[in-house]
Parts: structure tokens; sequence; C-alpha cells
């Protein structure tokens, strides 16, 4: 997150004030966004739309001739006044009842039948978006979770967030009311224009020439409400990456007091937050008076006219009625429909933003047809692994690696060498740029995941943990593992003693209070985790870094334990852990420059012998 341009920023105009102070917080976000037109949906968007409606076409097909039903039996109401106005109630002076019993009846009938199929569209259009949004968020999740770690590297845990969140949630207001006011206006628009030009064109003209002013208004309010309306989705976007990154980052914040400058980066898009919405009320406050004027105003024109037509005998007075009413009925509509526009620009960007995340792929696949492999022995092969995180910018060099099965390896090396990625490529987060890593002469890219994870599991020195009870996270290793192999495994690292000591024992839950764990009591339910999967290689990527000395010695002392009949890799930067291996690989930017068991290399003299022997002379 940079925010050294966000320190300078003092006072700027309107429209950047805040933006320099999220420029760096979210510029992702900022530029997907405007890279969305808003104008028309893109092929991503209605694909996932499509498959979106797919499973629930009948209901979809029942919502469309019920609001059809809807708005007719909605429509023939002005209809059934005129003709009661213009031979109905004459009829009735002449002493035939019948025609108005028509009428009557009519309209009541159009009234319970407006009634019914609002009652049924309501619920089917809520039973529909419901189970589309239950759909969405479930893939959205699974998804995300199923992205390779590189993609997760750079779309940042808020940017998810946001699309589970805010993107999620302005679809489901669309869902909720939305997708009512957009078929019900287009239709009554629609049909009350034929009708009303059907019934008098010339004064069905006249009400229809209300629309020009009515569309050059609308277009204004879309233009203005757009620009607002996009703003605050950016402004919303950084808001919660904003907050997520503090949250992620809290111990960074207190360790560095940067509360001071998070709350100004906070307060900055929460005030621009604010006043987007608060300007996107402006404008709604024009224009929806500005049409309400309009409409009345047409109203009056339309009735000055029409008396003048019906006096000249041009249309009935049962006509005007109804013109009277079709008029009033077609501008509410289109207000809302307006209204609406904002809520419509929402859905098409979250749904661009959130089938975008949908049609990423995941960088290392589960291959198609995993190559069967059996009982794992654990050799690992590293043949002509060249690696770049950025194109062009290679981390590993060429390297050529036989690791035989059961061996300890220790890589050691300076900061940025490249042991991660070494470790990294081996647990399969990445796949290599060039060469292939083997499993027991197998391409860890053909195994299963299944496979993968039961030949190779890396204890890192962020050991997470998840909500629970200890022994579920233990048992994490091995689901099916019994509540005694849990104990056994607890005891193996040497873990067994602190956790009967918690307040619940095994079942103490990690994040309650009480259950709160040290980072080096966290490391040693990792160490028992990773130790009850039993795999066939292990690989510690500086996972006793955050032990104080007793507990690594505590470590130290079960890792014979641990590592017992499989394959390690220990990537350490105590040279302690180093005096149980095997064997030691020197790394130096991306290459492996020193190799062997080692005593020989300390005999040999070099890089290896130099570090050793600092390290012996700080011991005394
Ligand atoms: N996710 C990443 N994206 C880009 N570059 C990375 C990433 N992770 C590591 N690097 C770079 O790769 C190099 C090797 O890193 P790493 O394997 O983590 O080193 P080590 O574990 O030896 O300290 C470093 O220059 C580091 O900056
Ligand atoms: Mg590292």
């Amino acid at each position: 997150m940079s925010t050294g341009a966000a320190a300078n920023s003092v006072i700027l105009d309107e429209q950047d004030r805040a933006e320099p102070e999220w420029r760096g917080v979210a510029a992702e976000e900022v530029d997907e966004l405007s890279a969305h037109t808003g104008a028309r949906l893109a092929a991503r968007s209605r694909r996932l739309l499509r498959s979106l409606i797919r499973p629930h076409r009948g209901k979809a097909l029942a919502m469309i001739a019920l609001v059809v039903v809807e708005q007719a039996s909605f429509m023939i109401g002005p209809l059934l006044v005129a003709y009661g106005i213009d031979s109905a109630v004459p009829a009735l002076v002449r002493g035939d009842g019948w025609p108005l019993t028509v009428a009557v009846g009519g309209y009541l009938v159009a009234g319970v039948v407006n009634a019914a199929t609002r009652a049924a569209f309501v619920r089917v259009t809520a039973v529909l978006a419901q189970a589309m949004l239950l759909d969405i968020r479930g893939r959205v999740f699974d998804h995300s979770q199923e992205l390779s770690v590189s993609f997760h590297e750079k779309y940042t845990s808020g940017r998810v967030i946001a699309r589970m969140t805010s993107d999620l949630d302005t679809l489901q207001d669309l869902a909720a009311e939305g997708l009512d006011s957009l078929i019900s206006g287009i239709l009554s628009v629609g049909v009350i224009s034929v009708v009303l030009l059907v019934l008098d064109p010339p004064l069905g003209l006249i009400a229809l020439a209300a629309g020009i002013p009515i569309a050059l208004c609308t277009k204004w309010f879309q233009k203005v409400s757009r620009t607002i309306y996009r703003r605050s989705r950016r402004v919303v976007a950084a808001l919660i990456v904003q907050f997520t990154e503090t949250m992620n980052g809290l111990r960074a914040v207190k360790s560095f007091r940067r509360e001071a400058r998070n709350r100004a980066i906070f307060g900055a898009l929460n005030t621009d937050y604010a006043r987007a919405n608060g300007d996107g009320y402006v404008v709604i406050a024009k224009y929806s008076p500005g049409i309400h004027l309009i409409g009345n105003v047409t109203l009056t024109v339309v009735m000055l006219v029409g008396a003048l037509r019906v006096m000249d005998g041009a249309i009935a007075v049962g006509v005007l009625a109804a013109f009277l009413l079709y008029v009033r009925r077609m501008y509410d509509p289109l207000e809302e429909l307006a209204m609406f526009y904002n809520a419509f620009q929402s859905a098409s960007a979250a749904l661009e933003k959130i089938s975008g995340l949908l049609e990423e792929q995941a960088t290392v696949p589960e291959p198609a047809t995993p190559q069967p492999i059996g009982e794992i022995a654990g050799e690992v092969t590293f043949s002509g692994v060249e690696f770049s995180y950025t194109p062009g910018v290679p981390v590993l060099h060429e390297l050529n690696l036989t690791i035989p099965a059961g061996q300890t390896v220790a890589i050691v090396g300076a900061t940025g060498a490249g042991k991660s990625t070494v470790a990294k490529l081996l647990a399969r987060f990445y796949d290599p740029t060039e060469g292939t890593v083997l499993l027991d002469g197998v391409d860890v890219s053909q195994l299963s995941t299944a496979d993968l994870r039961r030949g190779v599991v890396m204890v890192t020195q962020e050991s997470f943990l998840f909500s629970g009870p200890v022994a579920d996270n233990i048992a994490i290793g091995r689901p099916s593992a019994t509540r005694a192999e849990i104990e056994a495994a607890a005891d193996a690292v040497g873990a067994g003693a602190f956790i009967r000591a918690l307040p619940e024992g095994f079942d103490t839950d990690v994040h309650k209070r009480g259950g709160r764990l040290s980072a080096g009591q966290r490391q040693l339910v990792a160490f028992a985790r990773a130790f009850l999967a039993d795999p066939a290689v292990l690989i510690l990527d500086e996972a006793t870094a955050s032990l104080d000395i007793p507990s690594e010695r505590a470590v130290q002392a079960a890792l014979g334990r641990v590592l017992h009949g499989r394959t390690a890799v220990i990537i350490a930067h105590r040279l302690s852990t180093v005096e149980i291996a095997d064997r030691v690989l020197v790394m130096a930017d991306g290459r492996i420059v020193e190799d062997g068991p080692p005593r020989d290399l300390i005999a040999r003299g070099g890089t290896f012998a130099d570090v050793h022997a600092a390290w012996r002379a700080s011991l005394v």
C-alpha cells in the first residue's frame, strides 16, 4: 500500500479530494471499474447471468407471464372508466343497467386479477432472486477458495471481500426492487403509448410529446448520477479494502503507531463516500420534482386540449377521462425507472466484477486425469527448473536437484535467495516457468490434489489456526484421525502439555478468551497438524523462527521423531536446526552454490563453513 503521495495531499479540488488517498489503497479496483463502460454488459456478465437463470427457466417464464397479466389487468382500468362514462351511464339513464354491471364488474375482476398476479409475481421474483443469489454467493466462495496462491497475492483479500459483500448486496438490491420496476416500467410505458395513440391520435401525440423534455431530463440525470455513482462505488471498494487491510495488519498498525494515518485515510474515504451518496440525493431532489412537474403540466395541457376536442365532438368525455388516468400512470413508472438506473448501473458493474473473478483460472489446476502414484516414497527431483513470479525476472535459474527418499535436507542462504520459492514449487503453490518438479518420478502437476497433499506438506512461519477447538485444528492434517491419534500427534511434537493446560484442554476454542495461543504455541499446533498428516515429504519453511529458544529446543528434540521415515526440507535461519540435516544446500541468487553433508561443507571451506564458524564463535 503506497501512502507517500497521500501524505502530501493537503488541499485538492472537489473532484480529487480523496482520490490520492485511495489511489494506493485500491488502484486495481479503480482501474477495473474504469474499464467497465456500464453501457452494456460484457460477454462474461451475460454468460454468468445466463448460467444463473438456466436452472430456473420455468420460474423466469412464469415471472414474465405474471407481470404481463398484471399489467394488462391494470391497464384495462381507464378503458373501463371510459366505457362506463360514455356508454354505461347513458344506458342506465335510459333504464338499461346491464352495461354498467359489465363496467363495474369488469373493474372489480380486473382489480382482483391484478392483486392475485401481483402477489404471485412478487413471490416468484423473490424465490428466483434468492435462488440466484444463493447460487452466485456459493460460486464466489468456492471459486475464490479454488484459485491459486498466485491469484490471491495479486487480488487482495479486501477485494474478494468487496465482491462477496458490496457487490452481492447491489445484486440483491436490484433483485429485490429493481427488477420489478424495470419490467413494469417498460411494459406500462410501451402499452400506454400504444393505447393513447389508438384512442385518439392527436391527443395521444400531445401526451407523448412530454416524453421529449422527460427524455432530456432523464439523460441529464443519468449522466450526472452515473458520475456520482461511480465515485461512490470506487470509494466503497477502497473503503472495504482499507478496512480489511487495517484489521489484517493490526499488529503492524499497533507496533508502528499507524492508527492516526489509517484514521486519516479511512476518514477521507468515509467522508467521500458520504458525500457521494449525499450528492446522489441532491440530483434526485432535482430530477424527481422535475418529472412530476412535467407530468402535471402535460396533464393540464391534455385536459385543456381534450376539453376542446370534447367540445368539437371529436372524442367522448369518457375517453378524456381515460386519457387523464393513463397520463398519470405513465409518468410514475418512468420516474421510478430512472431512479433505478443507478441500481442497474451498480448491478451491471457488480456482475462485471463478479464474473471477472469467476472467470479467473487457477494457475495450478488439478489435472483432468491425474497420474496414479500409490505408496509415496518421497524422492524429490527438480529437473531444469526455472521460475519467475514476474515474467522476465527469474528467481530460480536452471535448478537441478535430487533428494533421495528419507533424506533430511537443510536449505540455507541469505534472505531473498529463493529458498521459500523452492519450497513453494515443491508444494505446488506455483508451477515452474521451465522444467519440472517430480515426486517419486511423477511430475507434481500431474498428481491429484489428494495425492499431492498426502505427499507434500509445508509448515511455514505463519501457522494459521481456524476458529474452533485445538483438536479440530490439529485434525486438519488428517480429518479421519481419532482423538487418541490427535493427542498422540500433539505429544509427539511436544505440544501435549501446554494444550492440556488450556481451560478446556484439546476442546479449547483457539480464538475464544482464554484459548488464545502465543505464536510459539500456534507453531507447535501447526507441527502437530503436519505430523498427523504424515506426509512423505515435509517442508519446514522457517517454521521454528517464531519459537523462543526453549520451545525451539523442545521442537528440535521432537523433530527427530517427526522427520523419521520421511523426506524433509528444512529452511532455517538458525544453524542449530541444520545440525540434524543429512545434507545442506546453500542458496544464493536463485542458485545452489554449495551442496553436501554439513561436515564436508565445513571441511571444504566456503560460505557455509564461514557462517558456521561465526555461529560457533557466537555460542561461546
Ligand atoms: N509473490 C512474489 N511475487 C514476486 N516476487 C516474489 C514473490 N515472492 C518472492 N519474490 C521474490 O523472489 C525472490 C526469492 O524470494 P524467496 O524465495 O521468498 O526468498 P527466501 O525465502 O530465500 O528469503 C526474492 O527476490 C523475492 O523478492
Ligand atoms: Mg523465505
